[in-house]
């Protein structure tokens, strides 16, 4: 028996995703303002609980032992999208809730993407489960993505795997065939918490002389992108993701004020990495978000170069976002 007797308890996990087109700037409601484009990392999730609890009189967040330690306003951001999804099923009843990530807070990862997907799913299902709603008055899918874009622009994106498109106002799942099956690793460079968060970040590049130069050529990369996905051309997705990122990084170093993640030592394993491209020219995909980690796309013919490569960087803390199985890793000698 529970604090609260009659309860009924719901969960969900999501997991989160990493751009190669990034989302940065946006419209009302979290509209990308031009096509992104991302790869679902299952390993990485947010797992939802929720508690449905009639004699409630309002939603509130439950301290527990697995949740990280949360600001304020992050509750108050993630009380409200709830009460958003309640809204649109104009369901009135109450929920407690608590929620953790599987991989370590404070490491600069985002997880509003995760957080926000999850959250969005499991009250959908608990409210369909309440109310006893059928099959054929359930929203599809998309609408889910869109629904959780409101609360998070990113979140969207973790409804379809592998990929997601998200362009205009619609997004969707898609298939690169061979390029479906990639390996996911990020360099965990620091553990410091982001002084700017995404949202902010959003904001202030649009005080950057850079921001209007990528309107005019984001779309053109991100239609070069999904050929050279579609057509198994790996060098230049690794070209067009590191245009891309390093774009971004630009815009937060010329907004005003100023920001950056690029510490000493991001720089110096990028600069390794792009020697190890020069050396093998091969490589893998590398891309960063509004943080000082380092995410690196492996293709599954990969594994050795990758156990080579980490190797080579030394004493690096990483996390396995994707790990796509091959005949050796599912039968080791
Ligand atoms: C830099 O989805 O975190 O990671 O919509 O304000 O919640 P909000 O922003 P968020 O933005 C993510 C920005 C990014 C790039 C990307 O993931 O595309």
């Amino acid at each position: 028996m529970d604090e609260y007797g009659e309860a009924i308890h719901f969960s969900e996990s999501m997991p989160a995703n990493i751009a190669l087109i990034k989302y940065i700037g946006k419209d009302e409601g979290n509209l990308p303002l031009h096509p992104t484009l991302s790869l679902s990392l299952p390993e990485l999730y947010t797992t939802v609980h929720l508690s449905y609890v009639p004699s409630l009189s309002k939603d509130i967040w439950e301290v527990h032992s697995k949740s990280p330690k949360l600001s304020y306003k992050s509750i108050e951001r993630y009380l409200q999208h709830l009460k958003r999804v309640k809204e649109a099923c104009d369901f009135s009843g109450n929920f407690s809730v608590y929620a953790y990530n599987n991989f370590p807070m404070g490491t600069g990862l985002a997880s509003s993407a995760s957080s926000f997907a999850a959250l969005t799913h499991c009250a959908l299902n608990a409210i369909y489960s309440i109310e006893k709603v059928h099959e054929n008055h359930k929203i599809s899918q998309e609408s889910m993505a869109q629904l959780s874009r409101e609360g998070s622009g990113s979140s969207s994106r973790s409804f379809f795997s592998p990929w997601a498109i998200s362009e205009s106002s619609q997004i969707r799942g898609h298939s690169f065939g061979a390029f479906d099956e990639l390996d996911h690793i990020v360099l965990v460079l620091s553990t410091e918490q982001k002084h700017i968060s995404s949202s902010q970040a959003h904001q202030l590049v649009r005080t950057s002389p850079v921001f209007h130069e990528r309107q005019e050529k984001v779309g053109q990369r991100f239609n070069e992108m999904c050929k050279a996905l579609k057509e198994g051309q790996w060098a230049d997705v690794y070209q067009l993701a590191w245009d891309d990122f390093i774009e971004m990084h630009r815009m937060f170093h010329t907004a005003r004020p100023r920001f950056s993640y690029c510490t000493k030592r991001v720089t110096k394993i990028l600069e390794h990495l792009q020697t190890w491209w020069q050396w093998h020219e091969d490589g893998p995909v590398i891309t960063m978000d509004a943080g000082p980690n380092i995410h690196l796309l492996f293709r599954k013919d990969q594994k050795q170069m990758q156990t080579h490569l980490l190797k080579q960087l030394g004493n690096i803390d990483y996390i396995v976002g994707r790990r796509v199985q091959t005949e050796e890793t599912k039968f080791p000698a």
